[in-house]
């Protein structure tokens, strides 16, 4: 849990994270980036989990990893992202990971879970019942600092990104943009400028 105190506290500071963050976070075990499926064979199992698959079962965190990688993981040694982003700029848009434990910001240079809260608020961010029934909802927000169109063209590629990683996994996701923005805000403690885009709710059959 304290896998920051090797990094120097001017570190941390470049990052824009505090010493206090810093002890709270997740390190996230490597994720897959090699193997699974063909795509084409990827492509033909695509598919939102039904509201029937829900209640979903957890996956592991290793499988989460994977995940959070395929949204925004960084790719060819450090020189791009998985998915295309405007301008080439580093990601604009955030994933914050809801589950049980509490609430967490992926960070995708660390391959971390950065700590927001420990209250479980995945009853409190959707307006479908089958948000609360998923072991994790990601929460893609924009930074603010790109323009509007840009901050969704990009949660649609990191979204379609999980989607297809998770159907080579056999995992099962569902996109959704029904949500309760205010409490999102709330909880994620959003600056007014920052943006919720919308929902995935993950987890296994
Ligand atoms: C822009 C967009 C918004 C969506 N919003 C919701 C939503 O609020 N709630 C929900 O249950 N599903 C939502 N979905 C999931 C779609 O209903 C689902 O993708 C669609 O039924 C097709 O199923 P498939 O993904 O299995 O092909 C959304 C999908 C997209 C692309």
């Amino acid at each position: 849990m304290h896998g920051f105190r090797k990094y120097g506290i001017g570190v941390l500071a470049a990052l824009g994270l505090s010493a206090t963050a810093a002890c709270a976070d997740i390190p996230l075990p490597a994720p897959q980036q090699k193997g699974g499926q063909g795509i084409f064979t990827t492509l033909e199992s695509r598919h939102s989990a039904t509201p029937a698959d829900f209640p979903l079962k957890n996956i592991s965190m290793q499988e989460l990893s994977s995940l959070l990688w395929a949204a925004t993981g960084e790719n060819r040694a450090g020189k791009g992202w998985t998915v295309p982003l405007a301008m080439g700029n580093a990601p604009y848009n955030r994933i914050y990971v809801l589950n049980d434990s509490g609430i967490y910001r992926y960070h995708w240079k660390l391959n971390r879970l950065i700590e927001v809260s420990r209250k479980n608020i995945k009853n409190e961010v959707g307006l479908q019942g089958i948000v609360g029934k998923s072991p994790v909802v990601l929460v893609f927000v924009s930074d603010g600092n790109v323009r509007r169109e840009y901050a969704y063209i990009a949660t649609g590629a990191m979204t379609q990104n999980i989607y297809l990683a998770a159907a080579s996994m056999g995992i099962e996701g569902r996109f959704v943009i029904s949500m309760n923005e205010n409490a999102i805000r709330q909880a994620l403690q959003l600056k007014e400028n920052e943006v919720p885009l919308n929902l995935m709710l993950i987890g296994k059959k």
